[in-house]
């Protein structure tokens, strides 16, 4: 069996072609990355991009698989969540290729994606799931056919955060240097925790919205950067931590799980490393290749929906931008 994804949730557009196989699944996996010049993604230019760059992304990729489009089982899309116009650049190039080869179309929810790929990759079984990107902050773990949210944020995600804060102070781009956020690096200077940083922990869910607000304020006063680095990673971090915690406890489950594209984060890592330890769980981390966004996710999660029976008529394969994690029957586990 062989299942062509397309992602294109964001500033990546990804064609991944995977096959049904324990080991060397990948057959082909490229990558066109839309890089703002200045400022965050702007989507409709992301869009633009994608849709300029999209169809030789998809031919480089049959390429690289050595395949026929017609040896395909199916087409594999991610239609949410994420930003409109590039999901349905996506969403269009699916549907066209999916229909001109006769082939069914498996509608993907990419945050589900990112959490099939990650146990793929990691083996873990049954984990609570730490998923931090640039647009997402959410503990998940499955319980009785669905990835539940156990935790998420109530505005802001992580990785906006600690992006915005860079950007906005001057730290970045380039965001990630040898694998470090630069707030991460920042902060390694740093000498003391700062006082009057909300820490906003409500029930299970987190808010960083404050933060970044109380983080410009004293950069605007001139405190040291380094404190504020300091002081806005360790409250950010240990906001998600409390929240993993606790899921842990409530679910009782023994692994942990960190996907997306704040997973490569070594101090969070280490910070994790501990949870674990004291739970006695074991920890999996996907590496950054995977934890960032990618086809292969989506064709893997494909690829084990389709085996389920799950295939959608194109002309209803819409996009849904806010089409939640726990909207999905996970009827393959
Ligand atoms: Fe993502």
């Amino acid at each position: 069996m062989i299942i062509l994804g397309i992602e294109s949730t964001a500033h990546t557009f990804g064609v991944g072609i995977v096959r049904d196989s324990e080991e060397n699944f990948v057959l082909a996996d490229v990558r066109t990355k839309y890089e703002p010049k200045e400022g965050g993604i702007h989507p409709r230019e992301a869009s633009r991009f994608f849709a300029e760059k999209g169809p030789e992304t998809l031919r480089i990729a049959l390429g690289e698989a050595g395949i026929n489009p017609k040896e395909l089982n199916a087409i594999a899309v991610a239609l949410g969540p994420g930003m409109g116009p590039c999901l349905r650049v996506g969403a269009t190039i699916a549907r066209t290729i999916a229909s001109y080869l006769g082939k069914p179309l498996v509608p993907v929810n990419h945050a589900v994606a990112h959490i099939e790929i990650g146990l793929k990759i990691t083996k873990l079984k049954d984990p609570v799931v730490v998923y931090l990107s640039g647009g997402n902050t959410a503990i998940v773990a499955l319980v009785n056919k669905r990835y539940r949210v156990f935790g998420e944020t109530l505005d802001i995600a992580l990785g906006n955060l600690l992006d915005s804060f860079a950007r906005d102070v001057g730290l970045a781009p380039p965001y990630v240097v040898n694998g470090m956020h630069v707030v991460d690096i920042c902060a390694e200077k740093g000498s003391r925790i700062l006082n009057n940083f909300p820490y906003v922990v409500r029930g299970q869910d987190v808010s960083f919205s404050g933060l970044y607000t109380a983080a410009m304020k004293a950069f605007k006063k001139g405190v040291d950067i380094h404190d504020i680095c300091l002081t806005l990673r360790e409250i950010a971090y240990n906001s998600v931590l409390e929240v993993a915690a606790r899921a842990l406890m409530h679910t009782k489950k023994r692994e942990i799980m960190v996907v997306g594209g704040v997973a490569a984060s070594p101090v969070l890592r280490e910070k994790l490393e501990m949870l674990a330890k004291r739970y006695g769980a074991e920890l999996g981390v996907v590496p950054p290749n995977y934890a960032v966004d990618n086809g292969i996710m989506i064709a893997w999660t494909g690829l084990l929906m389709y085996k389920s029976g799950i295939t959608i008529e194109p002309r209803r394969a819409v996009v849904n931008q806010r089409w939640r994690v726990d909207e999905v029957d996970i009827v393959w586990r």
